[in-house]
């Protein structure tokens, strides 16, 4: 049985992941994995989180099964979250999932039901996970045509173009907001030309929000969504807890529907408790019951936000500091692009080789792609983490 399997294959982020922590270097810098870190270097637990857990251990009484789709209530808080606490909510229907990627997964395979001759189309580049997660699910991929790194901006008429070929029923698989690995987002005007073609070609909007709170704010976020789901007849969208709660490893997101009618949006709805029953059964409780409660309670959910948008803020102040650490090392503007764009991250224009010397040389962790964690940025270390990525670059 074993020996007939292919050899497993490296997953670029997790594996960079595993060599920093084998890295024995003191000096060593992590700008690879997409965790939220303070100027500490450390990913502490939210101090809302850590309330709500204390709360939880006190009156939680059981440990009985929820069901597949989860917590109504965590479900009904999420919803609010991503479509607007005044959202029309008779058309949107949510189940908890397990993270932000086991929401895609369950979503991918109820589209799957739905129309199994469907292709998805996923932006170049996009998160790497991406592809074998749909792969997992029997998708056959496509890209389009996504970042001009020469200009840091959205290729927006070539995505256009390339989109306007896909075949009608295609999904199209969108990032909401802070572009994983760009930073480069689309602006309200490019979103409106997206979902133009989306209704023209009856292609279907598959949302990945991710980092929801990390670009412009909570709320600022949550537009290309509300945009969408306001002009479109259905979407879904994955939406995960990992980051804008810090709760990474207790896998907590939600897998959210718009249907075209009520009728359809349950019908969705029961369809996906079906797909998560075949896959997991139920999803884990503690992490979700913890947001319940941070996104119930007024205090705690002041206090979440608070905090959020410190990190948000954080992050915003790292990128303006670290684009002018590279002008003026590397006496250009062609860093600038940084401080405009949004999210945890951004690329650089750096090749295999180049990583490569960071990494060995100069004790820096950088994915293969170029693609840097804002947040991993050290605030008393930017010239000099400017000086290692000009002295590899070179002439080049
Ligand atoms: C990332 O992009 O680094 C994160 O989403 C972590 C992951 O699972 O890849």
């Amino acid at each position: 049985m074993f020996e007939a399997l292919p050899e497993p294959k490296a997953d670029a982020i997790l594996s960079l992941m595993a060599a920093f922590r084998a890295d024995t270097r003191p000096n060593k810098m992590d700008l690879g994995v997409g965790i939220y870190k303070d100027s500490a270097g450390k990913t502490p637990v939210m101090r809302a989180i850590k309330s709500a857990e204390t709360r939880l251990l006190e009156s939680q009484d059981t440990k009985a099964y929820v069901s597949p789709t989860g917590s109504a209530p965590f479900c009904a808080a999420m919803i609010a979250q991503v479509f607007g606490k005044d959202a029309d909510t008779s058309r949107i229907r949510a189940a908890q999932s397990v993270g932000g990627s086991g929401a895609l997964r369950v979503l991918a395979d109820l589209l799957k039901e739905g129309r199994p001759d469907a292709e998805i189309w996923v932006s170049d580049p996009s998160w790497p996970n991406h592809v074998p997660l749909m792969k997992a699910a029997g998708y056959s991929l496509q890209n389009y045509p996504y970042y001009d790194a020469a200009t840091g901006q959205v290729r927006i008429d070539d995505m256009l173009a390339t989109l306007s070929k896909a075949k009608s029923g295609d999904i199209v698989l969108l990032h909401g907001c802070c572009h994983n690995p760009t930073g480069a987002d689309l602006s309200t005007d490019e979103w409106n030309r997206v979902i133009d073609l989306l209704l023209e070609k009856d292609l279907f909007p598959f949302v990945d929000l991710a980092y929801q709170g990390f670009g412009d704010g909570l709320e600022e976020d949550a537009a290309a969504v509300r945009l969408m789901a306001s002009r479109v007849p259905e979407m879904v969208v994955a939406a995960s807890c990992s980051k804008n709660l810090g709760l990474y490893r207790e896998r907590v997101g939600a897998a959210m529907l718009l249907g075209k009618n009520e009728a359809d949006a349950t019908r969705a709805h029961g369809r996906l408790g079906s797909v998560i029953r075949a896959n997991y059964s139920m999803p884990p409780d503690h992490g979700a019951n913890t947001t319940e409660i941070v996104l119930s309670d007024d205090g705690l959910n002041n206090e979440w936000r608070e905090e959020l948008e410190a990190m948000r803020q954080r992050m915003v102040g790292l990128r303006q500091a670290f684009s002018e650490a590279l002008r003026k090392r590397s006496n250009s503007d062609r860093f600038d692009y940084i401080a405009a764009q949004k999210g945890m991250f951004s690329r650089l224009p750096l090749s295999t080789a180049h990583i490569d010397s960071l990494r060995e040389d100069h004790a820096i962790y950088i994915v293969g792609d170029g693609r840097i964690n804002v947040a991993g940025l050290p605030e008393g270390g930017l010239d000099k983490l400017a000086d290692a990525i000009c002295t590899v670059l070179g002439d080049d």
